[in-house]
């Protein structure tokens, strides 16, 4: 029986609902209290409603579970983010500090925050973009996320406390939507083209992004978290990579299944933020330190959404 009782924010959300699935597969069902500011059916096992700026009712629900871990997923992302830039600070680093302050008041163990290629800005290798690369975002969600970074190596350097962070990709999956990404594109592209429709990309069709499969991304998360606490030794964030691609060359892998899918290109606001971003990642120092080691390329990715979204589909209609 495990001994950890697990709290993930944001359970809703595209990466956390995957997430607090696989963290009850390992875990148990009751030793993962699943929270979100919205409340959505289909959650097997505990769930509270949680404002992450509330730092009360977070600090309540941690000690009237028992909380040992938190994964912390809540956050604006890049592309909403731009349309409200200070509420966009407020929640992301608002929810970040709640999160510190009270796991370093009930003696939590670990914490898990995710960083992303966001961080990542003017100054940069483009291609392979090294772990200690320079810090310039021009989002304030990856402005939100360095400083998250540096807050993260802060509470671990001043505090103890074990904060773990990825910098995750643009993150693939059938499992659940995206939710106001620059990368959203190459989850809606899939949809598209099992729905029998052609896509019109909002980004142009050279614009290559690092992005990772959701069955990696959620490996990693797990496998960094597991790792004993002395091979963590990058404690702002870690560089994650799956694979890279730009949208005409998943509109081509697409093809090799669906060789009339049509894809066209109107690029908006979106195309700025993906032009400051890495197109490749170094994970080098994951390797080295934790044996990350991704499973998926962008043909098997291909083939698992497509098979996995045949099935999403032909269950609804
Ligand atoms: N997928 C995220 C975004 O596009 C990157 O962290 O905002």
């Amino acid at each position: 029986m495990s001994k950890e009782k697990i709290l993930v924010i944001g359970a809703n959300g595209q990466i956390g609902s995957v997430l607090t699935e696989a963290l009850r597969a390992a875990f148990g069902t009751n030793n993962v209290i699943a929270t979100d500011i919205r409340q959505v059916d289909g959650h097997d096992g505990p769930f509270e409603l949680l404002n992450v700026l509330d730092r009360q009712a977070m600090g309540e629900i941690i000690n009237r579970h028992g909380i040992t871990q938190i994964y912390h997923l809540a956050a604006i992302l890049s592309a909403k983010g731009e349309q409200n830039p200070l509420q966009t600070w407020d929640i992301n680093m608002g929810g970040l500090f709640n999160v510190f302050e009270v796991a370093r008041e009930s003696g939590i163990s670990k914490v898990f925050f995710p960083s992303s290629i966001a961080v990542f800005g003017a100054d940069i290798p483009r291609q392979m973009t090294p772990q200690n690369a320079i810090l310039k975002p021009t989002t304030v969600y990856g402005m939100s996320k360095a400083s998250g970074e540096l807050w993260s190596q802060y509470y671990f350097q001043k505090y103890g406390l074990d904060v773990r962070s990825l910098r995750y990709p643009g993150v693939i999956g059938w499992q659940s939507d995206p939710g106001g990404g620059t990368t959203d594109y190459a989850v809606d592209i899939y949809h598209y083209a099992v729905k029998g429709e052609n896509y019109t990309c909002f980004l142009s069709e050279n614009t290559a992004l690092p992005m990772i499969y959701m069955a990696d991304a959620i490996r990693a998360t797990l496998e960094l978290m597991e790792a004993p606490a002395q091979n963590i030794k990058e404690r702002t964030s870690y560089n994650l990579a799956g694979m890279s691609f730009s949208p005409s060359e998943i509109a081509e892998s697409i093809q090799a299944h669906f060789p009339s899918f049509e894809v066209s290109y109107a690029p908006d606001f979106r195309q700025k933020i993906a032009d400051s971003w890495p197109e490749s990642i170094d994970d080098n120092a994951a390797r080295n330190d934790w044996h990350w080691q991704p499973n998926y390329d962008l043909a098997r990715m291909t083939n698992d959404m497509i098979f996995q979204l045949q099935k999403k589909y032909s269950v609804l209609i």
